[in-house]
């Protein structure tokens, strides 16, 4: 082989190299190409060892011919590697393209049971004057429901709760959250400040304002020289929390054998502001809860001296208190479990 014609073919593997590296498609084609020209028993490489052939004096030409070729070609390789990676990505970016714009996929968010909220409201508005949640037993025993409550067996207040009794003799369902008041005195030493809520039962006909399980929210204050008067504001500061700060509350008088004196505690009608509708009977105002002066007895059963301690107790019905705040006019809605009337909260 002389010079002239190891030039032309290497020029023509130039040619042939450059068109090769244009035609390669994706990476993997291009690194055949690659191999094929420059690779160590590539067409470069097998070129160049004919030199050995050629006088002395042309072979630093012909190596010179076939450095400039190696790196054209090699030039030639980066640039269209450079193309395929940029093209690859480009491919695979519009094929995993998201549309940040389409709407997302609701979540279904759940929601409290509206006594849930009203219990923790009540509760948030007591914790602010120091009254820490106690709960007491569902089934209780007659002594605590009645009669340490001084509600003897047969006594006629028995006639205010119409009792569920269970197979157990002595065993009843609560008929209302005041047996945690015992509880209470029987665990804690004074200052008690005590809010006892829970789920409570009666016989009843249930009807729009009646159930026959229902939710109580329970009281207890017991310290020396607890007065009336305590009673007073924090019922008003309990009432202006839940239902407006400055509506007028007024005690009158009641009965439970378990406080004396006993208080009904009314408020303002929230739906008429006083002034009379069916919803407050006409009567401008609604009772809210009962309430009294701990019964000396009272405090004898739960062990706690009455000649040294004083408190004041009282009771509300948790559905009640929701009704007022949500304007629901029947307490069934509360136990029937509809989506439609819970998803409102
Ligand atoms: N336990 C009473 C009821 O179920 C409510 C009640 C009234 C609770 C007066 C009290 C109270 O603590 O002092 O009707």
């Amino acid at each position: 082989m002389d010079l002239e014609t190891i030039s032309a073919r290497l020029s023509a593997l130039q040619e042939a190299g450059l068109a090769a590296i244009a035609g390669a498609t994706d990476p993997e084609g291009l690194e055949t190409v690659q191999v094929a020209y420059l690779g160590r028993k590539g067409e470069l490489k097998t070129l160049l060892g004919g030199i050995g052939a050629l006088p002395a004096e042309d072979r630093p030409h012909v190596g010179a011919i076939g450095n400039r070729v190696r790196e054209a070609l090699e030039a030639a390789l980066d640039a269209r590697r450079l193309e395929l990676d940029a093209a690859a990505l480009d491919a695979r970016l519009a094929r995993e393209a998201v549309d940040v714009t389409l709407p997302g996929r609701p979540f279904r968010r759940g929601s409290l049971h509206p006594l849930i909220e009203t219990n923790r409201e009540i509760a948030r508005v007591f914790g602010q004057f120091g009254f820490v949640v106690y709960e007491g037993p569902e089934v209780e025993t007659d002594v605590r429901n009645f009669q340490a409550l001084n509600i003897p067996p047969d006594h006629p207040a028995r006639d205010l709760w119409d009792t569920l009794y269970t197979d157990m003799p002595g065993y009843l369902l609560r008929t209302h959250t005041s047996p945690g008041q015992i509880h209470v005195m029987q665990q804690a030493a004074p200052p008690i400040r005590a809010l006892l809520p829970g789920r409570c039962f009666r016989y009843e006909a249930v009807d729009a304002s009646h159930g026959f399980e229902f939710f109580q929210v329970e009281g207890l204050m017991v310290d020396e020289g607890t007065t009336m008067a305590d009673l007073r504001g924090l019922l008003d500061a309990f009432a202006h929390a839940m239902f407006g700060g400055g509506r007028p509350t007024r005690f009158r008088p009641g009965y439970y054998p378990f406080t004396e004196p006993s208080v009904a505690f009314d408020v303002q009608c929230v739906i008429c502001d006083g002034a009379g509708c069916p919803s407050c009977k006409r009567t401008g105002w609604m009772t809210i809860l009962g309430a009294g002066m701990v019964h000396p007895v009272v405090l004898r059963n739960g062990g706690l001296d009455p000649e040294r301690y004083q408190g004041f107790a009282f009771g509300m019905g948790t559905d009640r208190i929701a009704i007022l705040r949500y304007g629901i006019d029947d307490i069934r809605m509360f136990i029937e479990n509809d989506l439609r009337f819970l998803e409102q909260f």
